[in-house]
């Protein structure tokens, strides 16, 4: 066997310590990668990959290195590529080194676990998640190590709650043990999976590094040992960040336990649906509902924000606590202005904390800590004058009370702008500490003597061009240009000779250097002592900073929301319990920003009785969809203590919001459009309750026509005699509209447009009733359809109209035409009128009218038929028959 260097043997022992990660290996002044992690840097990074030699028959391993100063640049695209990096830093000075420089591994970097602000966005969350099941229960975690927070949870496995979770928090890294099920797994897709072993998550090992970390007592306290499988997730995210060498992290000093039947149900596909984080097209934030509101002070404020739309409240208490304050602001335009402006430029108060504790805080982030604490007192001053208890709350939970001794020790220790570095010294104020005070003033004395000795020995020799420099490798020296050698005096020691001049020591320079040097050294290391001992001194206040900053989170929220409000002319919503939701003049918030006056508003009536289930038909291009997006976030909005962009809203909170919209193709989850909304339907149907809001934008639309009628007509039938929530069902099957006479909650509305000759103008009013047309045809041409393909289709429409081929339900009531289709309503003016067809729909569907399955039985029979094998005979008796058994079901 080939040997290898002493080097390359204690890069193997490395490498075998960081399991599959890609190991940054310093060398000098590079961080160099071998063989397999070579190949990944380079394709990753685009640098070059090389070789070195490696043994004396001459096997060839792959090196790419980067320069260490560039890791900062080179760090977050190895880990947003999804690789664990580890870092590998030299630990003692190579100078002083006898034979190797000794290693460590000094931090493993994974998406989940990323402290540096560098990698971070700013304004979002960047959680590590945690699963473990057992028993059919769930057990997750949510951990933010740049933050602190640390959510825990257990739920039952069944239900998609996982999904929702994953979905709502959308961790960079999941935790799994190897042995985890493929359901399990199923939910957790689209989050990158780190695979532990079982024992990582066994319960005792947990409950010892719970303990351990926070205390036994706390640990009871939050009920963790009643949650065993919440325990076992947390216990193994404390592992991971042991083996990814974090480990002093005080400021992760809480699990809060919470529950996800306590806030709003808004899985992925409603997420999405319903663009609140992300829009849909390109899925960026651009146009999203998070954008829309995002006017934050803060970053704390802007995940705050986030936070509240992953949880919508329920309890109309809570909501209505968040409105009052709401309120407060948008009356009070000058206590908001007052408040935004203490915000701002507050920094980042709770990821400044967490490098505290990490103990990566840099001199500038103490400084920047010190400046966020001294704000405290100015916005508790400002909340004095506020009535709403929330505010109120929000004051006392922001009184400096012992961070006034953390700011000030900071104020005392470190200077006004230091910088970020640790070890060039300039971070300690003169006279925090007398033996730093004493080295300094020996400094000043020593480089004066030095810049004295200059003029003295130009005096002496009279060479007027003498200088006095210094460098890294000679020290300091006297420099004569060769013009000037021979007034050089005799006890000048020659050092160097340049191509104009030479460079001379004396001993009392050198006696001085040496003086001046070991203190320079022993002060900048005296002053990283000082910092280190005051970062301690603030990471143990790591928990009263932290409720701070979540306190100025909330409040940072608060007051966007009123500004937003303020500025978009919203309403309050009321809360009623009756199942309610009314909305006068209601707005798509986005669309109407965009749109600039152009948007028309619209009223919504939803109860639990008459009006719980709408059918909403209309043109296509009418505003169908946008009318139930609107719907659905004015209800986020409500239920977040948001004001809703209405003149008048009443609003009963919802449990759970379900949307089915459009088709749209995953070919990546291996399933055809129309399986998706199959699936999605499914889900709907099997977990909406009396509480949810269901929006259905045109389901069936995958499949064949009469399929999907079936299927949206049952689908309807289903929601509103079981599930019984409130549902609204945007469609071009017309014939669903038959539904409104014959289930009592089920009501007509649609998209009213004005006929002007040839075209269509679209009013954007939603008024009660049904329509009969698509119009498709007419957007077809808006769209830029050739003429002659136009021209055709009215053709065919013609003649299928005339024929009636897609009215399968012929044995209804034929919608009129021409009917109410533009008339405008003012819903909570005047008593509802008459819904059309309700009244001439009797016995539809009822008794004695021939069900489909009877004419399908008949219709079988006759394709059964033998005919070469009957009489005329029996050909007639058989006719006879079928027109008996037909006229019979018909009367
Ligand atoms: N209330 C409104 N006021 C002004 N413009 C609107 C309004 N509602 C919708 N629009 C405009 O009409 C466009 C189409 O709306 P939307 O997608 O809701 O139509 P739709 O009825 O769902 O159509 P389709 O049946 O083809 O799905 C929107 O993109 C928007 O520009
Ligand atoms: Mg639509």
């Amino acid at each position: 066997m080939a040997k290898i260097s002493p080097l390359m043997d204690q890069y193997f022992g490395m490498k075998e310590q960081c399991g599959d990660a890609v190991l940054l290996f310093r060398m000098g002044d590079f961080y160099e990668t071998f063989g397999a992690d070579a190949e990944i840097t380079a394709r990753v990074l685009k640098i070059t990959l090389t070789s070195r030699q490696k043994d004396k028959e001459g096997n060839r391993i792959p090196l790419a290195g980067i320069p260490h100063h560039a890791l900062d640049a080179y760090l977050p695209k190895l880990v947003g590529a999804g690789y664990k990096v580890a870092i590998c830093e030299q630990v003692e000075d190579p100078k002083k080194a006898k034979g190797l420089v000794k290693r460590e591994i000094i931090r493993v970097i994974t998406p989940g676990t990323i402290i540096e602000p560098s990698m971070l966005e700013e304004g979002s969350n960047n959680y590590l998640a945690s699963v473990f099941e057992e028993d059919g229960r769930i057990g997750l975690t949510f951990l933010d190590v740049s933050t602190g927070e640390f959510l825990a949870t257990e739920f039952s496995a069944d239900g998609g709650k996982l999904s929702a979770e994953i979905a709502k928090f959308r961790p960079s890294e999941c935790l799994v043990a190897r042995s985890a099920d493929s359901p399990l797994i199923g939910e957790l897709s689209g989050a990158l999976l780190q695979r532990l072993e079982d024992a990582d998550f066994d319960l005792e090992g947990a409950r010892t590094r719970l303990a351990d970390h926070f205390g036994r007592e706390r640990v009871d306290r939050w009920g963790l040992p009643g949650l065993p499988a919440a325990a076992r997730a947390c216990g193994a995210v404390l592992s991971y960040l042991q083996s990814a060498r974090l480990s002093a992290l005080d400021h992760i000093a809480e699990v809060r336990i919470y529950s996800p039947e306590d806030f709003m149900v808004l899985d992925d596909t409603t997420l999405r649906n319903l663009e609140i984080f992300r829009n849909i097209r390109d899925r960026s934030k651009r146009g999203s509902l998070v954008e829309f509101l995002d006017e934050t002070s803060t970053p704390g404020g802007s995940r705050t924000l986030r936070k509240w739309l992953q949880m919508p409240l329920l309890s109309p208490e809570d909501i209505e606590s968040r409105l009052d304050a709401v309120e407060e602001l948008v009356g009070d335009a000058m206590l908001r202005a007052d408040l935004r402006e203490a915000l701002k430029g507050g920094g980042d108060l709770e990821r400044v904390v967490a490098r505290t504790s990490c103990g990566t805080a840099s001199p500038k982030d103490l400084a920047a800590l010190k400046g966020s604490i001294e704000r405290l007192p100015r916005v508790v001053e400002i909340l004095k004058g506020a009535r709403a208890e929330m505010l109120q709350g929000l004051r006392g939970r922001l009184e400096i009370g012992p961070l006034r001794e953390v700011a000030d020790l900071i104020g005392r220790a470190v200077a006004d702008d230091p910088p970020s570095a640790i070890r060039e010294g300039g971070i300690i104020r003169d006279g925090y500490d007398p033996e730093l005070d004493e080295l300094r003033s020996m400094l000043r004395e020593g480089r004066g003597w030095i810049a004295r000795m200059e003029r003295q020995e130009r005096n002496r020799t009279g060479i007027k061009s003498l200088r006095v420099g210094y460098n890294n490798v000679f020290g300091y020296y006297i420099e004569v240009t060769k013009a000037n050698l021979s007034a050089v005096p005799p006890e000048y020691i020659r050092k160097q000779t340049l191509a104009g001049a030479e460079r001379f020591i004396t001993p009392e320079l050198k006696e001085m250097e040496s003086r001046v040097l070991s203190a320079q050294e022993r002060s900048a290391s005296l002053e990283e002592e000082i910092f280190l001992s005051v970062r301690r001194e603030a990471a143990a206040r790591s928990r009263e900073i932290q409720e701070r900053a979540a306190a100025l989170g909330e409040l940072d929220v608060l007051v966007t929301l009123a500004a937003v409000a303020a500025d978009g002319e919203f309403v309050r919503p009321k809360l009623n319990d009756q199942g309610e939701i009314s909305m006068r003049a209601s707005r798509h918030p986005i669309l109407e920003r965009a749109m600039r006056g152009g948007f028309v508003p619209n009223d919504v009536h939803l109860d639990g009785r008459g009006n719980r289930f709408l059918i909403l038909t209309g043109p296509n291009m009418a505003g169908k969809s946008t009318y139930m997006r609107q719907i659905a976030l004015a209800v986020v909005l409500a239920q977040i203590g948001s004001f809703v962009p209405a003149a008048f809203a009443s609003i009963s909170p919802v449990d759970r919001i379900f949307t089915r919209v459009g088709a749209y193709d995953d070919l990546s989850a291996g399933q055809s459009t129309f399986m998706i909304e199959m699936t999605e339907l499914a889900k709907i149907l099997g977990s909406a309750t009396s509480k949810s809001l269901i929006l259905l934008d045109e389901i069936g639309r995958g499949t064949s026509t009469f399929d999907g009628l079936a299927i949206a007509w049952s689908v309807t039938e289903h929601i509103h005699n079981r599930v019984r929530g409130k549902a609204v069902f945007a469609t071009h099957y017309h014939q669903l509209t038959q539904l409104a006479g014959v289930l009592p909650g089920v009501k007509n509305y649609n998209m009213a447009v004005k006929e002007e000759g040839d075209s269509v103008v679209f009013l954007r009013t939603v008024v009660p009733g049904a329509t009969d047309r698509s119009y498709g045809i007419h957007v077809a041409k808006l769209a830029g359809v050739p003429e002659e393909v136009v021209a055709r289709s009215k053709e065919i429409l013609r003649e299928i109209e005339r024929e009636a081929v897609i009215e399968p339900l012929a044995s209804g009531p034929r919608p009129r035409k021409g009917g109410t289709r533009y008339t405008q309503l003012i819903f909570f003016d005047e008593p509802r009128p008459p819904v059309e067809g309700a009244d001439d729909n009797g016995g539809f569907m009822g008794e004695g009218s021939t069900s489909y399955d009877d004419k399908g039985e008949i219709l079988e029979e006759i394709m059964a038929l033998e005919i070469d094998g009957l009489t005329p005979l029996e050909a007639l008796n058989k006719l006879s028959d079928y027109k008996r058994r037909l006229h019979t079901g018909d009367d």
